[in-house]
């Protein structure tokens, strides 16, 4: 797919480098970036130290650690359409991870789904709005429909967070304990005057149209992180 390609190359081409760099509300600054595989230990410490309430949230589910297939995917940008971006911080020279969003790229459906988490003890200072809004421009710049998530129905945290950055709620298909939270980019194109049968062709030719928006800003207002 050529939508996918594209989407990879530029994970190649940015790897090890910051896709952004957002100002908190709080006037600390944090990076984005996508995860690379030098990343897989950090990442698992990560999602080790977060609280076993927020692991079930991220996961949907109980579990303690990513198994190492697993993990080799989170940190295999591109690979399948799947990218994870990290938010970081850095204090006397050393990175910290302080959250993280992947999303999956499927261009025959012209959608992206996501989920997401940040540390526990910086929960509540913009960086989930930080990471989604981030979330959204990658999806506006691959041209898709829809931005989606399933959480728990019990998650107030991610149902407070989705409702403020303009998410609606439906039913998740098949598991009454879960809400999805999607969003329509309101990208005008040719995804959106075809059928679904021939969406993966007209995602291969969105890269190509011109006058598709490709920055986040043309779209979706600039991010409010708090
Ligand atoms: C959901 C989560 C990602 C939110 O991240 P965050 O950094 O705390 O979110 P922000 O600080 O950007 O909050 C933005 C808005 O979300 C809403 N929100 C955040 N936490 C909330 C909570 N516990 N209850 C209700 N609303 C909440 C608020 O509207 C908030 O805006 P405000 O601060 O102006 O009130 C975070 O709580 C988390 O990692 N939870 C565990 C993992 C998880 O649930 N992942 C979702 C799986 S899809």
């Amino acid at each position: 797919m050529f939508g996918e390609r594209r989407a990879k190359a530029e994970a190649v081409s940015l790897s090890g480098g910051a896709l952004d760099v957002v100002v908190l509300p709080s006037g600390a600054s944090l990076t984005l970036r996508f995860a690379k595989p030098d990343d897989a230990e950090g990442l698992q410490h990560y999602f080790r130290s977060l609280s076993v309430h927020s692991r079930t949230d991220r996961f949907l589910g109980a579990l303690s650690e990513l198994s190492p297939r697993e993990l080799g995917r989170f940190v295999d940008a591109g690979e399948d359409g799947r990218f994870s971006v990290l938010a970081v911080t850095t204090e006397d020279g050393f990175e910290t991870i302080v959250g993280e969003a992947r999303y999956a790229f499927a261009a025959d459906m012209g959608d992206v789904e996501l989920g997401l988490s940040v540390d526990d003890r910086r929960q509540g200072r913009g960086i989930g709005s930080a990471l989604l809004h981030h979330v959204q421009c990658r999806a506006a710049a691959l041209g898709v429909e829809r931005l989606f998530g399933d959480t728990l129905r019990s998650n107030a945290g991610m149902m407070g967070l989705a409702r403020k950055s303009g998410f609606a709620f439906a039913p998740s298909p098949g598991d009454w304990k879960l809400v999805r939270f999607e969003k329509y980019l309101g990208v005008s194109s040719p995804l959106q005057q075809t059928s679904r049968a021939s969406r993966r062709l007209a995602a291969g030719a969105l890269a190509a149209t011109p006058g598709v928006p490709r920055s986040c800003e043309e779209i979706i207002p600039a991010a409010s992180a708090a």
